[in-house]
């Protein structure tokens, strides 16, 4: 209770690829892509960063530019934490969160990147909100931790740049964007009411994507070995086989690309997104029907369709944007609340559930009051 959203943006690369484009790299088709997922086209950074789509996301977040929502501008100086959900980060050092932050003159902010596949954007919003109710609890009696009254939490990915182009399982889900929300802590507004996040074993590896770090190591067993550096990393063999993808990558296959296994994720999908539901529903102590309006992760039109079925609720209570954007990963849920904010789709004192899965398996849900 007490952490409020007052902001929220989005922001899209430029390219636009239809589902007909992309039969030039695939057999495929756009009547399969439209009835098996419901996506129509997808937006592709070519000269954009990740970090380029969370600037202009957080800027309308931020009130600084026409945003989806705003309650009012945010000066720069007001942010004490940056919250960077991302699978698909532009560098490692520094994070993106830090080039947000040089970027935007988040000057009182910490700053750091996070990695929960699809769900990040839920446990992004989870910490943020953790940490600020650390914060308040903190100011009326134990100091001792950052204050953390106001928090930018951002979704941003450049999920085409992991995709496998020549896989027609995978392709045609993917896309790049970003979502950014403000959150401000105000012990007058109910704000956030519950928040849930899960992980369950992905047993038989049916979504992962290996990372390539490549420096030569000089290194064996026995110590420093200059000849080492001409070997692959014994090491890598070893993720590949945890991983699942040993004889993919021998067959030449990228490494650092997504592998899928469609029908086990979609499984895993439909039961993580309502059991979230249920579990925020019961913290908050409310029910389905006190919800005015679902915003689920966008990986599957037919994946809302069955959890809508499941929770027996018209598809309107939910936000449907996948049509034009695909799966953009953590970046979805901030990017689809924008919309449904946009829309005019959630008035004041609305309550929304927010709901996400993904690789891990991850999932999660957060129930806030507008
Ligand atoms: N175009 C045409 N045919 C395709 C295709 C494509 N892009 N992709 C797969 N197919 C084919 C398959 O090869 C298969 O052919 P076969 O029957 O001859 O073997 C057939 O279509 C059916 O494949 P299947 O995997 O059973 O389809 P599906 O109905 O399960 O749909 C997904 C596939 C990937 C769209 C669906 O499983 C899905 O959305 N899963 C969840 C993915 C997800 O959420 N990922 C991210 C999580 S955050």
């Amino acid at each position: 209770m007490g952490c409020a959203i007052i902001g929220c943006g989005k922001a899209l690369p430029a390219l636009e690829v239809a589902n007909d484009d992309l039969t030039a790299l695939v057999d495929t088709s756009d009547e399969w892509i439209t009835t098996r997922t419901g996506i129509k086209t997808r937006r592709i950074c070519v000269d954009e960063t990740n970090v380029d789509l969370a600037e202009a996301a957080a800027r309308r977040a931020l009130g600084w530019e026409s945003g989806d929502y705003n309650e009012r501008r945010v000066e720069p100086e007001e942010i004490d934490l940056i919250v960077y959900s991302t699978a698909t980060p532009d560098v490692m050092v520094p994070t993106c969160a830090a080039l947000l932050r040089r970027r935007l003159g988040l000057v009182n902010a910490a700053a750091f990147d996070m990695n929960a596949a699809c769900t990040g954007f839920i446990y992004g919003l989870t910490v943020a909100e953790s940490m600020m109710a650390a914060s308040a609890a903190g100011a009326s009696g134990a100091p001792g931790r950052n204050p953390v009254r106001r928090a930018l939490v951002v979704g941003a990915e450049r999920l085409t740049r992991i995709t496998n182009w020549l896989d027609r399982n995978t392709c045609v889900l993917f896309g790049d964007g970003a979502g950014a929300a403000v959150v401000e802590w105000d012990p007058a507004r109910a704000g956030i009411l519950s928040t849930y996040i899960r992980n369950d074993d992905d047993d038989t590896n049916a979504l992962t994507c290996p990372t390539a770090f490549d420096a030569p190591q000089p290194f064996d067993t026995q110590g420093v070995k200059v000849d080492a550096m001409k070997k692959a990393d014994p090491g890598l063999a070893r993720i590949d086989e945890e991983v699942g993808v040993t004889e993919a990558v021998q067959e030449g296959r990228p490494r650092q690309t997504l592998y899928m296994h469609g029908q086990k994720v979609f499984k895993f999908a439909v039961e993580a997104l309502n059991h979230a539901v249920e579990e925020v529903l019961d913290r908050a102590g409310l029910t389905i029907d006190d919800v005015s309006f679902i915003v689920p992760h966008q990986a599957n039109e037919r994946i809302i369709k069955y959890a809508a079925k499941k929770m027996k609720l018209p598809l309107d209570r939910f936000q449907v944007s996948i049509a034009h954007r695909g799966n953009s990963s953590s970046a979805c849920i901030p990017m689809t609340l924008s919309d449904a904010y946009d829309e005019g789709r959630i008035k004041p004192g609305d309550k929304v559930i927010l709901v996400g899965f993904g690789g891990g398996f991850t999932s999660g849900a957060v129930l806030f009051e507008a």
